[in-house]
C-alpha cells in the first residue's frame, strides 16, 4: 500500500523531474524521509522509556537526599542558600568560586565538605553514615547544576 502511494507520486511527478537522474534522485529522498521517520520514532520512544523507567530511579535517589538535606542543611543552607555567609551559597557559580576541588571532582569535594565542615559549618562524620553523606551531597550537587 505505502509502496503503491511512493509509486503514484512518483508517477505524477516524474514529467515535473528535469533529467533521468532525477527518478533516482526522487527515490533517494523518499529513502531518507523513510529513514528520519524511523529516526523520529525511536527518538520518542527512547524518551518515552526515560520517562517511564530512568527518571523514578533518579527520583528515588534523589528524595532520600533531598530529606536527609532537609533535616540536616536546610538551617543553614535552605533552597541553597547560606544564612551564615552569604555568598557561600550552594549554587554552581559558589562552589566553583569557594569550594576546593569542585571543578575538578564535584561530589568528592562536596562529601568532603560535609564530612569535615568548615569554620561555622559542623562536621557530619558521627552525624550521617557514608551513605547519608553520599545521597545529600550527591542531591546537592543535582540542585547546583540543576538549579535550587
Ligand atoms: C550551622 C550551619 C550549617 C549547617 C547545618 C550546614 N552548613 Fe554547609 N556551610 C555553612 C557555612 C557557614 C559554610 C561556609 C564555610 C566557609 O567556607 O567558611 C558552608 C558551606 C557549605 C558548602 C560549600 C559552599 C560554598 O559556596 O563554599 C557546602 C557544599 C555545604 N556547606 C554543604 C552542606 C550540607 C550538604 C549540609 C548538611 C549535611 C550543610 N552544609 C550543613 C553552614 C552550615
Amino acid at each position: 500500500m505505502a509502496e503503491e502511494n511512493t509509486l503514484k507520486i512518483f508517477k505524477i511527478s516524474l514529467p515535473l523531474l528535469p533529467d533521468p537522474c532525477s527518478a533516482a534522485m526522487f527515490m533517494n529522498i523518499i529513502k531518507i524521509k523513510t529513514q528520519a521517520i524511523l529516526a523520529i520514532a525511536l527518538v520518542s520512544l527512547i524518551s518515552i522509556f526515560n520517562l517511564i523507567i530512568i527518571n523514578p530511579v533518579l527520583a528515588a535517589e534523589t528524595s532520600t537526599g533531598s530529606k536527609i538535606f532537609q533535616a540536616n542543611c536546610a538551617s543553614c543552607h535552605r533552597g541553597g542558600a547560606n544564612i551564615l555567609i552569604e555568598q557561600k551559597t550552594l549554587e554552581k557559580t559558589a562552589l566553583s568560586k569557594y569550594l576546593e576541588n569542585y571543578e575538578n571532582d564535584p561530589i568528592k569535594a562536596i562529601i568532603s565538605q560535609i564530612q569535615n565542615g568548615k569554620n561555622a559549618m559542623p562536621s557530619f562524620k558521627n552525624k550521617l553514615s557514608d551513605q547519608d553523606i553520599l545521597d545529600v551531597a550527591a542531591y546537592v550537587f543535582q540542585k547546583a547544576e540543576t538549579g535550587w
